[in-house]
């Protein structure tokens, strides 16, 4: 079965009881049971739901793997995976860079728990068989990263994890399984915020591990129920009809996000542009071989002031200034001040991130107004240094 038609038939048969051709919303928190303990697989609604575990189905099917668990948000389902393999005196090699909020929890949250974090390029082959040892669980794989995107050779590092014995986790959210298939790559774990790309609307927060086998699965399986952070029956629902689409939107992101990079990087006020697709980029390469397309992100570095890089995200008519990515509605944020102000500014000007770089996550809007919008701003900036330029000069003179 090809992508498009799995998204809309894998386990998503017509419902039994009914005919229903949408499957319902089974909103209950528990279950009658024939006789104590006798029930039909469905007990309380924290262990299992047929509509989580429908959704549960389809992202296996399309990640290419029988075990996925929901979660109820993509930081919930990295909080499991940190658990469920992270003891006192482990260690975890991550990416220089990698989303703000996995920088804080595990800073945060589990290197208070002596769990050591060894933040390299991973990229670098020697920084990182140097930087595994015997004490290193996981290897943290984010391709393409957020917000730089930066694209990492998922075969070339998981070979090197393996060959140490460390489990390797790819964090697939800005490909999703249309562009990219971790597990085909060496991927012991992949972690979505479903949130993005996969529910797709922006109505949502949820996340989802899923695991090459059961025997990996099952420790994050069990913390789903032990642990509790499970989405409503409503919001997998939402993922679930969100999912119908997601080759059709992935594909306007990515013509989107194309045009987009491609009008940026001729533009005089844009110091730098972070596309996969641009042949100048330094992922290039791998993005097309590892990749089935470049993604729907664009990220890109004004050559301008604090003030109008603020005035620019801020004043756009269809990007909307916002956390978040991977909805059909545009959205622009900006990272130093927004996704990444978790990370301290001397370390976010050691990973390279800087202040003036801007992320946008092109909708499906159509791409000429998408275009006009940002060159409309970057306009307004240079008339405004103009007016500035005249102001100074009659005042001078
Ligand atoms: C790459 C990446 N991973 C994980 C997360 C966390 O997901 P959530 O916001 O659903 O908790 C995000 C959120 O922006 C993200 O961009």
């Amino acid at each position: 079965m090809e992508f498009a038609t799995r998204t809309i038939h894998a386990a998503q048969e017509t419902e039994s009881g009914t005919g229903a051709l949408i499957a319902p919303i089974f909103q209950t928190s528990t279950y009658g049971q024939q006789a104590p303990g006798e029930h039909r697989g469905y007990d309380y609604s924290r262990t299992n739901n047929p509509t989580r575990a429908r959704l549960e189905a389809v992202l296996a099917e399309l990640e290419g793997v029988k075990h996925a668990a929901v979660y109820a948000s993509g930081l919930a389902a990295e909080n499991a995976i940190f658990q469920a393999y992270l003891r006192p005196g482990d260690e975890i090699v991550i990416p220089l860079d990698t989303y703000g909020g996995t920088y804080r929890i595990l800073n945060r949250v589990f290197k208070p728990m002596e769990i050591e974090i060894r933040q390299i390029d991973i990229a670098d082959t020697g920084a990182l068989e140097a930087a595994i040892t015997r004490k290193t669980r996981l290897v943290w794989i984010e391709s393409p990263t957020n917000p730089r995107l930066l694209v990492y050779d998922i075969e070339a590092i998981s070979q090197v994890a393996h060959d140490r014995g460390a489990l390797v986790v790819v964090d697939n959210t800005f490909a999703t399984p249309y562009f990219q298939r971790p597990f085909e790559l060496g991927g012991d774990l992949v972690v979505h915020s479903v949130t993005k790309y996969l529910a797709g609307h922006s109505d949502v927060i949820q996340g989802a591990v899923l695991a090459k086998d059961a025997a990996i699965f099952e420790p994050v399986k069990f913390l789903q129920n032990a642990t509790g952070p499970v989405p409503s029956p409503f919001d997998c629902w939402l993922t679930l009809r969100g999912l119908q689409t997601l080759e059709l939107r992935m594909q306007r992101h990515a013509e989107n996000a194309a045009a987009i990079a491609e009008a940026l990087r001729k533009h005089e006020l844009v110091r730098r542009v972070y596309f996969p697709g641009l042949r100048e980029h330094p992922g290039h390469e791998i993005a097309r071989r590892q990749m089935s397309g470049f993604g729907g992100m664009v990220s890109f570095e004004l050559e301008g002031t604090a003030e109008e890089v603020k005035r620019f995200v801020s004043s756009r008519r269809y990007f909307t200034l916002g956390e978040s990515l991977g909805g059909v509605k545009a959205l622009v944020c900006h990272p130093a001040k927004m996704t990444h102000a978790s990370i301290p500014a001397e370390e976010r000007a050691k990973l390279g991130l800087s202040d003036t770089l801007i992320r946008l996550s092109p909708g499906c809007e159509n791409a000429k107004d998408l275009v006009a919008d940002l060159l409309e701003g970057l306009e307004q900036i240079e008339l405004a240094r103009d007016e500035r330029h005249v102001a100074a000069a009659v005042s001078a003179g």
